[in-house]
């Protein structure tokens, strides 16, 4: 799995500084988050249901025509990959570089191609796509702002690029080739070697927190069923019914706008319903409610509709789905949160350039700096129980913002005394 930010635990073992100490700023997510009520008991006991009016309250505060509620916007990242595989076979995607590595990583495990497109510094290899260069791609996946450059597009550049996605088609010539988790319906399956309960070594306890950059466990070899094996499209199939119609197939410009909501004019969320237009949205940064896992995807309706089937009912529990529903609907203090966050960065960047470190990008809740001695400052202010988020590829550091002014005077006196 990839490194994130927020990795505390670790952190607090490896300085010897108690969890309670730190200040965490390795991720993006607001310091002074929408305060959550007491949840009513209900909502733990009975099963989740579609028709509670989440999807309802994240259209009006998105100003999107429909809205599929996920848990976090990363289990999209992982999903919509399958589902392009599943409906237009295998593709080249391009993903803008430096940005949340996750896109990258489940495009290339769900078996496309993977380009790198640099952003930051520009838009050079993406502006092929303006001049209608022979290198272009069936999908594009941009994240906006970008994490972490803080890279911004004008949303009619987005849409230029949309449309000439859209039109080109999802595949070129060549119909999709058949895939395990595509399977045509009716045809064969791939061959899965013969089936077993699977043997060799026992998994070790901590499989899920092996040591970092040390090796896999063993999996041993495959099986896993016996008997009858598994329908074709047993996670994708039409829930009663058949599925409403996607159109031809064409390519997408998907745009994960984790950080938008201190932005909204920059959003396309109120085109998403147009064919191959995707957007990502999270409840985890602007809101501050990163651990109840919601985000959600705005997309033409029959694209969400596969997309709900893919994931499976329940995707969002009943807890999660309350306050999400609340959240969304609490203009006041939506509109309270925005200018706070902007004045809040600008302080931030501030800072930072006073102590020799400005920020080469950022957005309303991060700002990133650029510098080779980015890992001794990483280091240094760990040993001060300060939390960054370290990217070696290009050397950089990013800051999450502050939310007490005592964190504030911490972070100012932690760069007052590491300062070159
Ligand atoms: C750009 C971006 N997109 C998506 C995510 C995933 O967010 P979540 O799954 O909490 O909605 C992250 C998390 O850091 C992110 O940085």
């Amino acid at each position: 799995m990839l490194e994130h930010g927020g990795r505390l635990r670790r952190a607090a073992v490896e300085y010897g500084i108690p969890l309670a100490d730190w200040l965490d700023l390795s991720t993006g997510v607001n310091p002074n988050g929408w305060p959550v009520p007491p949840i009513p008991a209900e909502t733990w006991a009975r099963l989740p249901e579609d028709d509670d009016g989440l999807s309802e309250a994240a259209c009006a505060y998105y100003g999107a025509r429909h809205a599929l509620a996920v848990a976090g916007s990363q289990a999209a990242i992982q999903a919509l990959p399958l589902l392009y595989r599943q409906l237009h076979g295998p593709c080249r995607v391009g993903v803008a570089a430096p940005g949340y590595a996750e896109h990258a990583q489940a495009w290339g495990t769900a078996g496309h191609e993977v380009v790198n497109i640099p952003v930051g510094a520009g838009l050079p290899a993406i502006a092929t796509l303006d001049r209608g260069q022979a290198r272009s791609y069936d999908v594009l996946v941009l994240i906006h702002p970008n994490n972490p450059t803080g890279q911004t597009y004008a949303p009619t550049t987005l849409l230029a690029w949309h449309e000439r996605l859209a039109a080109r088609g999802g595949w070129r010539g060549q119909p999709p080739r058949s895939h395990s988790f595509a399977a045509p319906r009716g045809g064969a399956q791939p061959a899965l070697g013969r089936p077993g309960g699977w043997r060799g070594q026992p998994p070790r306890s901590h499989s899920f927190a092996a040591p970092r950059g040390g090796t896999q466990p063993a999996l041993g070899r495959p099986g896993g069923w016996r008997g009858q094996p598994p329908r074709s499209h047993s996670f994708a199939a039409p829930r009663g019914g058949a599925q409403p119609a996607l159109g031809r197939p064409g390519g997408w410009l998907v745009i994960d706008e984790a950080f938008m909501d201190a932005t909204p004019a920059s959003s396309l969320a109120a085109h998403a319903h147009l064919p191959g237009l995707i957007v990502l949205r999270s409840l985890g940064k602007f809101f501050g409610l990163a651990g109840a896992r919601v985000g959600f995807v705005l997309a033409e309706a029959a694209l969400l509709e596969r997309l709900r089937d893919l994931l499976g009912p329940w995707a969002v529990c009943g807890p999660a789905r309350h306050i999400a529903s609340l959240a969304l609907r609490d203009t006041p203090w939506q509109d309270a949160a925005r200018p706070k966050l902007i004045a809040a960065a600008a302080r931030l960047a501030d800072v930072l350039a006073h102590h020799g470190l400005p920020p080469s990008g950022g957005s309303a809740l991060f700002q990133r700096v650029e510098t080779a001695r980015a890992g001794e400052i990483h280091a240094a202010l760990a040993r001060h129980g300060i939390l960054t988020r370290l990217f070696e590829h290009p050397a950089s550091l990013r800051f999450g913002l502050p939310g007490t002014a005592s964190e504030w005077t911490r972070l100012d006196a932690a760069l007052a005394k590491i300062s070159p």
